[in-house]
């Protein structure tokens, strides 16, 4: 996948660094997003997920760094500029409009897209024009003016347009209903059009949320612990409803979550961050098979961490055994850490183990089994998935593939 060129990637963060009253919560982010992907910043509370987002969307600026959409510098543009459209962790839904009602907001106050006829300039445009500018001078600095980022030459009658329809409605009754209808059907909420807000399940309301902010297909979805609210069952249906979106209006999504699973499940690409700098970015293949250090494997997935040492590209020690290992480029005679995820774990005989142990516990899991293995080189805890009962107590040994011990850098 690696090696397929590209192109310009839709979205960039190049050195973007972030300073918060001489805290820096993002250092130096390197990030390409392409068309259509679906890309998921994961990591702890606090790794600066929601910043980078509000970066990305406009709502913030970098303190340092540079943010491009398709090779152009967006860095300072508002984020009604951007191509994006935000889902906020607290999404504010508005309790006097009903689904439609909401839904239909974001058409109303935006301004339509280019197929928009442009009206032909007459005395009476022009005069509406001058009016807009005058009303203008008597805005406050920072208050939005919404001039859609048109060709030059149309912008003026895009402005005479706007001020004709005096809230900005640009679309007309009909194309609204439309284009509400339409993504009413896409987030499954048809026959709910009337029903007003307060009367919705979390869940409901979280697709009027998503619903409200891709009814005006924005290429690039932003959404911010956006199912976070929801219980599992829920939560399981929209990131298959998401993903269903993606591949239906073929959006851009850039997704934020501290769930790792919900990241292996839903992404093309898992953004792993950690104090505000990115760790690995790779797909949920390379993150869970390959992760680059210990923090990445214990968020990734259950992980049964050891201390090893590196002999040759292909051995490793672990305790006093020389072990094959998969391929790793670190050089001879350094300490790493080494990961053996609990299903790639066999319970053999004695004889046969690699390791040695006794099992400590046994939790019914449903589809497997959960054993605790007291190690006897050291009487360490590992986890074990296996769909065979075990007796606890019993002494065991444990057994795994040259490859599935993963090789690590040790960091702290
Ligand atoms: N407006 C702000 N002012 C000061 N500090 C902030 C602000 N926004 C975020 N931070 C700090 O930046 C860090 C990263 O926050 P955030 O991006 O919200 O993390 P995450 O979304 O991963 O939980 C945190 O330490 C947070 O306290
Ligand atoms: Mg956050």
């Amino acid at each position: 996948m690696e090696n397929i060129v590209k192109g310009v990637p839709l979205i960039e963060l190049k050195n973007v660094t972030k300073v918060f009253d001489e805290t820096t919560v993002l250092y130096d982010i390197n990030l390409q997003i392409f068309e259509n992907e679906f890309v998921t910043l994961l990591g702890p509370s606090g790794c600066g997920k929601t910043t980078t987002l509000r970066i990305i969307g406009g709502f913030e600026q970098p303190t340092s760094g540079q943010v491009l959409f398709n090779g152009v510098d967006v860095t300072t543009l508002p984020p009604n500029k951007r191509a994006t459209n935000t889902v906020f962790q607290n999404y504010a839904l508005f309790p006097h409009l009903n689904v439609e009602g909401n839904i239909a907001f974001g058409l109303k106050n935006q301004i339509g897209e280019k197929e928009k006829p442009v009206g032909k300039f007459s005395f009476k445009k022009w005069w509406a024009y001058f009016s807009v500018k005058f009303t203008n001078l008597f805005k406050k600095k920072n208050k939005r003016k919404v001039v859609p980022d048109y060709p030059k030459n149309e912008r003026l009658f895009y402005r005479i347009g706007y001020f004709f329809s005096k809230k900005g409605k640009l679309y007309s009754k009909e194309q609204i209903q439309e284009k509400v209808a339409e993504v009413i059907k896409l987030v499954n909420l048809s026959g709910l059009e009337k029903r007003s807000i307060t009367q919705l399940s979390g869940g409901q309301k979280q697709r009027v949320a998503i619903a409200r902010a891709i009814v005006n297909k924005p290429k690039v979805l932003l959404l911010d612990e956006s199912l976070s609210a929801l219980d599992l069952k829920l939560r399981k249906e929209m990131q298959y409803e998401l993903k269903e979106l993606q591949r239906n209006i073929g959006i851009t999504f850039i997704f934020v979550t501290h769930d790792q699973e919900e990241a292996l499940t839903m992404s093309d690409k898992i953004v792993v961050m950690k104090e505000g700098e990115i760790e690995q970015i790779g797909s949920a293949e390379d993150i869970y098979n390959d992760p680059i250090d210990s923090y990445v494997s214990n968020f990734i997935g259950d992980s049964n961490l050891f201390k090893g040492k590196t002999i040759d590209k292909k051995h490793v020690l672990l305790y006093d055994k020389v072990l094959g290992c998969d391929e790793t480029d670190i050089e001879p005679e350094t300490e790493v850490d080494l990961l053996l995820r609990p299903e790639d774990i066999d319970i053999v005989s004695v004889e046969k183990g690699k390791l040695v142990g006794r099992v400590d516990a046994l939790f019914f899991k449903g589809v497997f089994y959960e054993v605790d293995v007291v190690l006897e080189n050291d009487n360490r805890l590992i986890t074990i998935h296996t769909t065979d009962y075990i007796e606890v107590g019993k002494r065991i040994g444990i057994s795994f593939e040259d490859e599935d011990i993963h090789v690590m850098e040790h960091n702290e």
